[in-house]
């Protein structure tokens, strides 16, 4: 059977090039880079190379590159290793359970959190941002893009206003890095964290830029590697993956792979609309297909303090679609696709075997029923005309079987 992928926001296979990258460094090159002998220099010549791409890829000092084992750990050293009892903490209810668990942990330390919700659309406003602030107010964090519905936060006017209010800005970049380029002294932020596996890369690495002169405590403490800021031995295979995975990634926005994957996705959407009873999760206003994405930044200049447009255009990551299906149980739709050779997530999230409507959704204000009929379609920076004409292929035949079936109330509130 035709297998298609199109959850590439929950991780993505490596590219031949990153393994080839990499297959050195498990075998013959497998020294350890603390060691002072020929095999620990090769290995050390690796990681400094690895560092220096990624200092390219951030835009930064190769000495504000610490590699870690990815995006959950980034996200809990910006919080854990910046805040103390008595501060204050302002973060978004749309964030990734690396932020929110660690958020309800910090709770039990005297560490207050704000969750500043999203407008409709799923933009956070900065304005709600600056609201959130108290004078005890120490770190900001906020995602890059949506995991969930791919919309790209106005980080540049957070950053801003992190500057004018001399608080620590983190940036879960997780979602945005290989979509969007990164350019960390254009956001101004202190911390962005990124992961390897989800451009290509493999699992278990990321990195995170750590401005220079940023109080942040490390996570893990032992040896002195990287700069005693993350101890233990460096992951050099996967350090040497992950760089390889940025520069093609880089290179991705360049050449106008990432353009064209907008118009593969833009055509998904365009063909499942087409099915009564469905619409975009995150896209406002109503987007005319093919139209290009509005631009990143939203920016109305700085100290901006009026009230944020919300009917403005909404820019979304260029792979992600998250669409509702009215009188449809998601899940049952994530299973009839996957038995039809389709692999995508629905947008719920499942705890302890229950599935709860997606947290991102209900912020939004989507109406539980329709929160657990959304499904997000991600689609890998290799996808093919092919992949999505056999994706509008089987989803609306799909859809109508399963309405037949088992009808669902819409819009009645669960
Ligand atoms: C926005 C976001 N942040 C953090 C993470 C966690 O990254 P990792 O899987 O590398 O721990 C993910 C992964 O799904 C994510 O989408």
């Amino acid at each position: 059977m035709h297998r298609v992928y199109m959850d590439a926001n929950a991780t993505t296979p490596l590219l031949p090039e990153v393994m080839e990258s990499m297959r050195p460094y498990w075998m013959e090159h497998f020294g350890n880079a603390s060691s002072i002998h020929q095999h620990g220099q090769q290995a050390r010549t690796a990681v400094d190379r690895a560092r220096e791409t990624m200092a390219r890829f951030f835009k930064c000092h190769d000495a504000e590159v610490v590699f870690n084992s990815g995006g959950t750990e980034g996200d809990n050293t910006a919080i854990f290793g910046l805040l103390h009892p008595g501060d204050h903490f302002v973060t978004t209810s749309i964030e990734h359970s690396a932020i929110l668990e660690a958020a309800k942990r910090l709770a039990r330390h005297g560490i207050e959190t704000t969750f500043v919700a999203p407008l409709p659309s799923g933009l956070i406003d900065p304005v709600d941002i600056r609201r959130a602030i108290r004078p005890e107010t120490r770190l900001i964090s906020v995602m890059l893009a949506n995991n969930e519905t791919g919309v790209i936060q106005p980080v540049e006017e957070i950053g801003r206003i992190a500057g004018e209010t001399g608080i620590f800005f983190h940036i879960d970049g997780v979602q945005g890095a290989g979509k969007i380029e990164l350019d960390v002294r254009r956001i101004g932020c202190h911390l962005l964290s990124i992961s390897a596996h989800k451009m290509h890369g493999p699992k278990g690495i990321g990195a995170m830029f750590v401005r220079r002169g940023t109080p942040v405590e490390p996570l893990l403490v032992g040896g002195s590697h990287e700069r005693r800021q993350r101890a233990g031995t460096e992951n050099v295979a996967g350090i040497v993956g992950l760089a390889k995975a940025a520069e093609l990634a880089a290179h991705s926005l360049d050449d106008g792979t990432i353009d064209r994957l907008a118009i593969l996705r833009d055509r998904l959407e365009a063909g499942i609309l087409e099915i009564p009873g469905t619409g975009v999760n995150g896209a406002y206003p109503p987007r005319t297909v093919g139209a290009p994405e509005p631009a990143l930044s939203l920016s109305k200049g700085p100290s901006h303090l009026g009230t944020w447009d919300t009917t403005a255009p909404v820019p979304r990551a260029a792979n992600t679609s998250n669409i509702f299906f009215d009188q449809l149980e998601g899940e049952a739709l994530v299973i009839a696709l996957d038995m039809k050779g389709v692999s995508i997530s629905g947008g719920s999230a499942c705890h302890s075997g229950a599935t709860e409507p997606s947290h991102v959704l209900m912020a939004m204000g989507l109406d539980k029923n329709r929160a657990r009929a959304s499904l997000r379609f991600s689609l890998l920076k290799t996808a093919t005309e092919a992949d999505v004409d056999h994706v509008l292929r089987i989803v609306p035949e799909a859809v109508e079987h399963l309405r037949a079936l088992s009808p669902v109330v819409a819009g009645t509130p669960g």
